[in-house]
């Protein structure tokens, strides 16, 4: 239970690390400066506690994802649920975790050399996943939203410039595995996200920032790999063949 008077800010964020996001929002200081309890911190800086205590009480009750929930949604409406809670995360969580990489890397680099390697791959997996989601969101997906509105709704599919959705599937999971093995390295490089006795709380916070990333992008590469590739792989095997051939 988080307590205006009593728990300091260091305290909240190595207990949900998410907070560190929402202080560093309003400018309050969680690492150097942070053994101070939020009411200290917004008084020097003039700011209302309240919107703070709503923001991290909002962190409390995040559903876990659920299989059966997504296989019952259209595609159509998982590729939304993909787009405005995966590829939104991934956009969100890129900037904060280069400049966390990089200040780690610059501070600890040379008493831990790991993590300037954890930097370096960092910056190459944010650069290929953020090119990754671009293509689905103008080329793959797209093509799937089309072939579901075409089974529910009926006619007229336009035919594609990769042939098939196999071919950018195929790329999009190959895409997957690289950005996965990456992300392993650095699991492995940071000995699975455990920082060193002498970490400082940007380090702690950085690891922990690095593992909540895997993770989503985990549960992100199941939905598609599992989920909706197949499904789209189905859907245009029943569409496809009587709308494409009509307009060859
Ligand atoms: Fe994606
Ligand atoms: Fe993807």
């Amino acid at each position: 239970m988080i307590s205006l008077h009593t728990t300091t800010l260091k305290e909240i964020v190595t207990q949900d690390f998410r907070a560190a996001a929402i202080f560093e929002k309003h400018g309050l200081d969680f690492c150097c400066n942070g053994g101070v309890t939020i009411e200290q911190a917004c008084a020097a800086r003039h700011l209302e506690t309240a919107p703070i205590i709503a923001a991290l009480g909002t962190l409390d009750h995040s559903p876990l994802p659920r299989d059966d929930r997504y296989t019952r949604m259209t595609p159509d409406a998982l590729i939304d649920h993909i787009v405005s809670v995966h590829h939104a995360y991934v956009r969100e969580a890129i900037p904060t975790l280069l400049t966390h990489t990089a200040k780690v890397a610059r501070v600890h680099g040379e008493r831990h050399p790991e993590v300037i390697t954890i930097a370096e791959h960092f910056v190459r997996v944010a650069d290929e996943l953020q090119h990754h989601m671009m293509k689905e969101e103008r080329i793959l997906f797209p093509y799937i939203t089309a072939l579901a509105v075409t089974h529910r709704e009926g006619g007229t599919l336009p035919r594609p410039p990769f042939g098939s959705a196999v071919n950018p599937i195929r790329m999009m999971e190959a895409e997957h595995v690289a950005a996965g093995d990456t992300l392993a390295t650095i699991r492995s490089l940071s000995t699975t996200y455990t920082p060193p006795a002498d970490a400082c709380t940007t380090y702690q916070v950085t690891y922990q920032e690095l593992r909540q990333f895997e993770e989503d992008l985990h549960t992100h590469v199941h939905l598609e790999n599992n989920i909706l590739f197949p499904r789209a792989i189905a859907l245009e095997n029943e569409v496809a063949p009587t709308n494409q051939t009509s307009h060859a």
